[in-house]
């Protein structure tokens, strides 16, 4: 079974082939970093548009590294939400063309489930059951995974995403869009101990997250910093920390609360080492272990998009001719496959 997924949520359009007895068998990708950097932010109209120009080109590109011709594609996955909607809607109009042309079913594919089945694409592989921590610029979420399409919520960000912390904390530091992998690089030259960040919600039970005062309290301790790059990067790995220790704490509760003892993580900010590093030292402590994607399988991707539509249409799930664009879909909305 073969299946071609797409990508266009927000400023990355992925398309990659998912054979089930070879793996991912091409994987493309254009992201529009350069594009949306002068704004310091994505421009949704200009990532719809840039989607337009990508998406066909890149499709062509996949079959040609896949080797294959565009009836071997069994089915057709996109991401219809959640997202930018205009960014969705070219995904999904095209996903759906292309199936209709290629007489065959299209699937929609929930990005954050995307994301949170990447993992199952390496070697090894985690098993179910497993608590999920999804940690992307759009979602901070602890869920209980029991199987396919079927998520517990155990807790999520009340405000800001950690991505969007670290996106708005960058941005204060003046390291431009997209701030995330800057900041962890400047972090990566800061002294250790200086500054004293919060660990926002730790102190009160629950599993639900608050990152918005991080970076309230980041641009304060600017303020009173010297300025010098030295600072700022003693700020970057003061927050990085306050991150990393957040997230771990949490997780802690939900493995001793579920019993799960199998973590998985997935989403953008899953990419950074030092959030793997504490997370991995917690299941070490914890007796359990820890799967995330590769790198470039932590960000969006169309390879994510290809394997869940995989194993949603090896269940017999089809979304019809419809073009399904959701900008909000809860993630615990779906059903188990079948
Ligand atoms: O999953 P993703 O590519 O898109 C969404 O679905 O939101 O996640 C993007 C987020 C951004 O906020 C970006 O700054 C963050 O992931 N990110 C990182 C790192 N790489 C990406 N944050 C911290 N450290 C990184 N290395
Ligand atoms: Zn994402």
């Amino acid at each position: 079974m073969i299946v071609l997924g797409i990508e266009s949520s927000c400023d990355e359009t992925g398309v990659a082939i998912y054979d089930d007895k070879k793996g991912i068998i091409a994987d493309v990708l254009h992201s529009q970093v350069k594009l949306h950097a002068q704004y310091g932010g994505v421009v949704p109209e200009l990532a719809s548009r840039d989607h337009v120009r990508r998406t066909v080109p890149l499709v062509r590109e996949a079959l040609k590294i896949a080797d294959i011709e565009d009836n071997k594609i069994d089915a057709v996955a996109y991401t219809a939400g959640p997202g930018l909607i205009g960014a969705l809607l070219v995904g999904a109009s095209m996903a759906r063309s292309l199936a209709f042309a290629w007489e065959c079913p299209a699937v929609a594919v929930h990005h954050m489930e995307g994301h949170l089945l990447a993992p199952m694409l390496e070697d090894p592989a985690p098993e179910f059951p497993f608590i999920a921590l999804l940690v992307s610029g759009g979602h901070t979420q602890l869920i209980e995974v029991s199987g396919i399409g079927q998520y517990k919520l155990l807790g999520e960000s009340l405000d800001d995403a950690a991505g969007e912390a670290f996106d708005k904390t960058a941005k204060i530091l003046g390291l431009g869009y997209p701030g995330g992998p800057a900041l962890a690089k400047l972090a990566l030259k800061g002294k250790p101990n200086v500054h004293k960040f919060p660990r926002p919600m730790t102190n009160r039970p629950g599993l639900d997250f608050s990152f918005s005062g991080l970076k309230t309290f980041a641009a304060n301790t600017i303020r009173s910093s010297d300025g010098s790059e030295q600072a700022h990067a003693d700020i970057a790995h003061a927050f990085q920390e306050a991150v990393s220790e957040t997230l771990a704490i949490k997780c802690r509760r939900a493995i001793r609360e579920t019993g799960l003892k199998t973590l998985v993580i997935a989403g953008g900010v899953s990419a950074n080492m030092r959030i793997r590093e504490r997370l991995e030292k917690l299941l070490v402590q914890e007796g359990g272990s820890v799967f995330y994607p590769r790198p470039e399988f932590c960000t969006d991707n169309g390879a994510m998009i290809a394997y869940a539509g995989y194993l949603r249409f090896k269940t017999g799930e089809t979304t019809g001719l419809a073009i399904k664009a959701r900008p909000r879909w809860p993630l615990t909305e779906l059903k188990a496959g079948g």
